[in-house]
């Protein structure tokens, strides 16, 4: 049978929707290359937070999302990916390979490409309207079907002070501060987290958000933290190899596509999961030390006043596209 891959239109399409995917600090650590037959991810190692992120770990969850988008792009488009994870152990960075068959899309297919362009990371309080055991069912599902573990956080006072210990512990590092600084509080950058996506910090959150530089975002007046109804849920795997956290990413992903198709907002939290003191704690608190947390998930109703929030930018997709052979994918007229 002839090998099938799609034409270049196709694959360029289904990347520039891959790179909507959410990343630490909006850093889009990926590079993909573009094969006569087939597709490859690899981990961009230049784009790593050093003080923030110091095993590269939020780096791979990262990628792990910008591939499982990837798939749902490509299977809107009527391609059936098939992946080899990490497919060469002698390179580390190859962390993916895709192979493509024809399949007709199917209405999940659709309606999850769909919520790549409407997903945005809300960082501000939730609406009272709480969100349905089915909806939160679903998401469990769609990941325990990629081997990863979805359980409900409760946001006792125990939890929230594990919370603001990893807070504190960034706040009194100076080389976390600066890179936070560096990353954040942006305006017309195509990396890194704009000031208008980041509302202040508030304590009184039962999930206080990450402290970015110079929030911008406004809260709607009439949500305040007490009428939050969102829920915390955690996405945790057996193992804490690269092959597990690629796969918390793309289940990071599923999980955040899912809710947004349903008409929920999402907010991902990792600053707890990046002091190995706090994971550890978390890893016996929420999963009995039998499974490795790895990403937190707000989950919740928007208010019905709060305004729309504003796509945050991405690098130009030939900035991180090329042929296997390093010549440029996209032509200039594309970017
Ligand atoms: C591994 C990972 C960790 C993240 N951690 C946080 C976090 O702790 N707090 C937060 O507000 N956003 C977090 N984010 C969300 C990113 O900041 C966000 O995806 C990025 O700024 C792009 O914005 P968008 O998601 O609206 O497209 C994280 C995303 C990823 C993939």
């Amino acid at each position: 049978m002839a090998v099938q891959f799609p034409d270049d239109a196709t694959v360029l399409a289904a990347l520039t929707l891959a790179t909507r995917a959410p990343s630490v600090h909006n850093s889009q650590p990926w590079l993909w290359r573009v094969g006569p037959h087939s597709l490859h991810l690899y981990a961009d190692r230049a784009m790593q937070l050093k003080h923030t992120d110091p095993d590269s770990r939020d780096l791979i969850v990262s990628c792990g999302a910008t591939l499982h988008h990837c798939v749902v792009a490509l299977a809107a488009m009527g391609w059936r990916a098939t992946v080899h994870r990490l497919p060469n152990p002698a390179e580390p960075d190859h962390l993916a390979a895709i192979s493509l068959s024809r399949h007709t899309a199917g209405e999940t297919d659709v309606a999850l490409a769909a919520a790549i362009a409407r997903r945005r990371t809300d960082r501000r309080n939730f609406g009272s309207r709480p969100v349905e055991l089915r909806d939160i069912a679903w998401m469990g599902a769609r990941v325990a079907r990629m081997g990863v573990s979805l359980r409900r956080v409760e946001t006792t006072t125990d939890f929230k002070a594990i919370l603001t210990e990893a807070m504190w512990q960034h706040a009194l590092d100076s080389d976390y501060a600066a890179e936070l600084v560096t990353w954040s509080g942006r305006f017309a950058a195509e990396v890194g987290v704009p000031a208008r996506n980041t509302p202040e910090t508030d304590p009184a959150a039962a999930v206080p958000v990450r402290v970015f530089a110079g929030a911008a975002l406004d809260q709607s007046p009439h949500s305040p933290p007490e009428y939050d109804n969102g829920v915390l849920l955690a996405l945790g795997t057996t193992g804490d190899d690269q092959t597990s956290r690629l796969r918390a990413g793309e289940a990071t992903s599923s999980a955040l596509l899912t809710a947004t198709a349903r008409g929920l907002a999402t907010c991902l939290v990792s600053e707890v999961l990046e002091v190995g003191e706090t994971r550890k704690i978390l890893r016996s608190e929420i999963f009995d030390d039998r499974h490795y947390p790895q990403m937190l998930i707000r989950v919740g109703w928007a208010p019905a006043d709060a305004d729309p929030l504003p796509a945050t930018p991405r690098r130009p997709v030939g900035e991180r596209v090329t042929r296997l052979d390093g010549t440029p994918f996209v032509g200039p007229g594309d970017r």
